[in-house]
C-alpha cells in the first residue's frame, strides 16, 4: 500500500469500540444465565474469532445490524466442540481468557492460531491454571500454541502473585476462580486494565480488590445484563498522535474510554506538551471526547506503573518521540517482547528503515527526538498497532512510503484507512 504526507488532519471521528471490553462481553455473556446483549460490539478480526469460539462451544448468540445479542448457558453448559479444535486467528486474548473459563468444564479443548500467536507464550496461564488442578499442555517450554486445555469441574482456589504485569493472565486466573469453591487471591505485579474485574461486578459477582491484591470467592454465577462498549482508546492513540504531528491539525474523537487503567497516552501526550482537552465526560460509561491540535512535544520518560496503563500504546509513543525535542527513554516495558510481534524490534527497526534514531535496550528504547523521517518501504509485520503507527509516521514524510502487510490493521480498526481518509479531507 502507498502512503503519502498530508498538509493537516481535520475533522470528528468517533473510533471503533474497545477491543478488550468486546471480548469480554461476549465471554461474560456467554457464562451468565439469561440474554445478554451487547451494542456496538467491535466486528474485528480478533472480536470475532471470541465470538465464533464461543458459538464452536455451542452458546447461541445472534449478530444483528445493531446489536449482539447472547443466550447465557453457564460454565457447565459449554459443550465439547465438534472437532476438539479452536482456531483463535491471532488474538492472544482469546486463547488466554478463554482457557480460564475452558477450565471448568468437564471436557478438552485444543486452541491453536495463526504463526504470530503460536510464537506466545503460554506458561504465564498454564501455571496458575495448573495449581488450579487444570493441565494445560503445548509446545516447547513457553508452552506455544497449539495448547490442551483439560477442564476440570473441581477447580482449586489458589494465591497466586503474578510474575508479569498483565490483564490477559490476571483475567484467565479470574474467570477460573469464579468456578473454583473458595477464595482465590491475585496480587498482581503492577494494575493492569480492571475491565475483567468491573464486568464481574456488572454481571452481578462480587469481587475485592485492595491495592494490587484482588479476592475472588467461588463458585458464582452471573446474570445477563446489557453492555454498550465505549471507543477504545488504543484505537484512538493513532489520531490522537497524528493530530499533535501533522500541522495545523485538530482532531475531534468522540466517545472514547477513559477508564484510569487505560489513560497512560492522555498522561504522556499532556506530559509532552501537546494540545489536548477532555470534554463531554460520561461517568456512568466511562468514556469522553477528545480534542488534539498540533503542538511542539517534549521528550518524556516512560517507565513503572505507567506501562500497563499504555502497554499497547508504546509503539505510537516511539513515533511521538522521534519528534519530540530531547531523548525519551522508555523502560520497564520487557513485555512488548511477547505482543503479536516483538515490538521493541518492530517498532525500532521499521523506524530505523524512516531515519529515526532509536536504540534498542533489554526492556524499552532510547529515542532521539527532532528526527525528519523518510520515506521508505516498511511492514507491518502482520501486526495491527505497527502497521496503524507506521501509516501515521508516513503522514510526516516528504516521500512516499510502501506499507506491506497495510492488512493486519483489520485485526482491530478495520475501517482505519476510511477514517484517516476523512480527516485528510477536512470533513467533519
Ligand atoms: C489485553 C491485555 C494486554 C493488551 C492486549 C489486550 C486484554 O495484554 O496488550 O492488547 O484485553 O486483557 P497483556 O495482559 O498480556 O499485557
Amino acid at each position: 500500500m502507498k502512503l503519502r504526507k498530508v498538509k493537516s488532519l481535520r475533522g470528528t471521528l468517533t473510533v471503533p469500540a474497545d477491543k478488550s471490553i468486546s471480548h469480554r462481553s461476549i465471554m461474560f455473556g456467554a457464562i451468565s444465565q439469561g440474554i445478554t446483549t451487547i451494542k456496538n460490539f467491535l466486528r474485528a478480526d480478533d472480536c470475532m474469532s471470541t465470538l465464533h469460539a464461543f458459538e464452536a462451544l455451542g452458546v447461541p448468540i445472534t449478530v444483528d445490524k445493531d446489536n449482539i445479542s447472547i443466550t447465557g448457558v453457564g460454565v457447565n453448559g459449554l459443550k465439547a466442540v465438534a472437532e476438539g479444535i479452536i482456531d483463535v486467528g491471532n488474538s492472544g486474548t482469546t486463547i488466554r481468557l478463554l482457557s480460564g473459563i475452558l477450565a471448568a468444564t468437564n471436557f478438552t479443548t485444543v486452541l491453536t492460531g495463526d504463526a504470530s500467536l503460536k510464537k506466545r507464550p503460554m506458561d504465564r496461564i498454564a501455571s496458575p491454571l495448573e495449581q488450579m488442578q487444570v493441565q494445560v499442555t503445548g509446545q516447547k517450554e513457553q508452552v506455544l500454541p497449539p495448547i490442551e486445555v483439560v477442564g476440570n469441574p473441581e477447580l482449586k482456589p489458589i494465591t497466586y502473585v503474578m510474575p508479569v504485569a498483565s490483564a490477559q493472565v490476571k483475567s484467565a486466573i479470574l474467570f477460573a476462580a469464579l468456578a473454583a469453591k473458595g477464595k482465590t487471591t491475585i496480587i498482581e505485579k503492577e494494575i493492569s486494565r480492571n475491565h475483567t474485574e468491573e464486568m464481574i461486578q456488572q454481571f452481578g459477582g462480587k469481587i475485592q480488590r485492595q491495592d494490587k491484591m484482588i479476592q475472588l470467592t467461588g463458585p458464582q454465577q452471573l446474570t445477563a445484563r446489557q453492555v454498550i462498549v465505549p471507543g477504545d482508546i488504543s484505537s484512538a492513540a493513532f489520531f490522537l498522535a497524528a493530530g499533535a504531528l501533522v500541522p495545523n491539525s485538530k482532531i475531534i474523537l468522540k466517545n472514547v474510554g477513559i477508564n484510569s487503567t487505560r489513560t497512560g497516552i492522555i498522561d504522556v501526550l499532556k506530559a509532552m506538551g501537546a494540545s489536548l482537552t477532555i470534554t463531554e465526560v460520561d461517568h456512568k460509561n466511562q468514556s469522553a471526547t477528545l480534542t488534539i491540535e498540533s503542538s511542539n512535544l517534549k521528550a518524556v520518560t516512560v517507565s513503572g506503573d505507567l506501562i500497563p496503563r499504555l502497554i499497547d500504546e508504546i509503539p505510537i509513543i516511539a513515533l511521538l518521540a522521534t519528534q519530540a525535542a530531547g531523548i525519551t527513554v522508555i523502560k520497564n516495558a520487557e513485555e512488548l517482547k511477547v505482543k503479536e510481534t516483538n515490538r521493541i524490534d518492530a517498532t525500532a527497526e521499521e523506524l530505523q528503515k524512516m531515519n529515526a534514531r532509536i536504540e534498542t535496550t533489554e526492556d524499552g528504547m532510547i529515542i532521539y527526538g527532532k528526527t525528519t523521517l523518510h520515506g521508505a518501504k516498511v511492514s507491518s509485520r502482520k501486526d495491527h498497532r505497527i502497521g496503524m503507527m507506521l501509516q501515521i509516521a508516513a503522514l510526516i514524510c516528504q516521500e512516499e512510503t510502501i506499507l506491506e502487510n497495510a492488512e493486519a490493521i483489520s485485526i482491530s480498526y478495520p475501517n482505519f484507512f476510511t477514517d484517516l481518509d476523512h480527516l485528510t479531507k477536512g470533513e467533519s
